[in-house]
């Protein structure tokens, strides 16, 4: 884990309100696994907000050692990084929490996000991409403008499945619907707390293995104030809390407790 002050390459408005934000870390690159996050000190030259924002680590370049963030903005931390221009420093903490891991074997793979959820999924696109493991990836959203990244996406060498709420484009309808369609032999999953919770019903009933990304609010990122609690299910199948910030932010699919 490291707490490094990195330079604004490139802060883009992809849409207003969305915006993606390249920074050189070199050492952050080379360490960073898909699913992990880094905990932003939005306001440099202040302490409000003193509290960090948990930002995943969208996508990575390590050849040229640079990290990309992609973020919607939605209230005061999130404005101020919208604000920052290139050259500026940004201080970061990371690479921090547990990602994903890759599939196990050789079966079908899929990759499902809602909204802004696209974001630590791209990095793992990335990855797979790589490795040479081609996905079936189901990008929702609210209308088709929001739709993030499908030709990139394609370009990693994925299938792409769009489906919006108001039917501009892809499939009409919930994500998940879709990905239900026909379901996959592993699953990766990030979005809104409704559609992880549905992904995860459907999880259960074909009896497919998958992971899903969390959100909590966050105070310290790294363990110590437990703000970030959510309840899971242990081995044995007993109930107990876990910091999303230090044991997840990914969980098997199966250890949420949804309530
Ligand atoms: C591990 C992790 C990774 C994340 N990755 C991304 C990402 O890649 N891109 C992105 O856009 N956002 C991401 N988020 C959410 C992001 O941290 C929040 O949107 C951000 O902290 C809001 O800060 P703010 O000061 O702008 O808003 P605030 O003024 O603090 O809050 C504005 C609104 O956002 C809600 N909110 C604040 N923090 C969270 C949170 N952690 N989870 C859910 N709702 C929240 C508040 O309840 C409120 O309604 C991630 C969160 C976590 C925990
Ligand atoms: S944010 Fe402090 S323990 Fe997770």
């Amino acid at each position: 884990m490291l707490i490094t002050d990195a330079r604004i390459i490139k802060q883009e408005e992809i849409l207003p309100g969305f915006h993606r934000l390249t920074l050189a870390a070199g050492e952050v690159a080379a360490k960073a696994r898909p699913g992990q996050f880094l905990h932003v000190h939005c306001a440099a030259d202040r302490l409000d907000p003193f509290l960090r924002r948990p930002i995943s680590i969208h996508a990575v370049d390590r050849q040229r050692g640079e990290v990309a963030l992609f973020y919607r903005v939605v209230g005061r931390g999130t404005a101020l990084l919208a604000a920052k221009e290139k050259g500026d420093q940004l201080n970061i903490l990371g690479p921090l929490g547990r990602g994903f891991t890759m599939p196990p074997g050789k079966g079908k793979v899929a990759v499902v996000a809602g909204g802004i959820g696209i974001a630590p999924l791209y990095f793992l696109l990335q990855e797979l991409g790589a490795n040479k493991i081609s996905a079936d990836v189901f990008l929702g959203a609210a209308t088709g403008q929001q739709l993030f990244f499908g030709s990139e996406i394609t370009g990693l060498g994925h299938n792409v499945f769009p489906a919006t709420d108001d039917g501009t484009a892809g499939y009409q309808g919930n994500v998940v619907s879709l990905f239900a369609r026909g379901p996959s032999d592993f699953v990766y999953g990030c979005g809104p707390a409704a559609m992880l919770q549905s992904l995860c019903r459907v999880i259960e009933k074909h009896k497919i293995r998958g992971e899903i990304s969390l959100e909590e609010r966050m105070g310290c990122g790294v363990g110590a104030c437990l703000s970030c609690a959510c309840k899971t299910r242990g081995q044995e199948g007993n109930c107990r809390y876990s910091r999303v910030c230090v044991e997840g932010p990914v969980f098997p699919s199966g250890e949420v407790v949804w309530s």
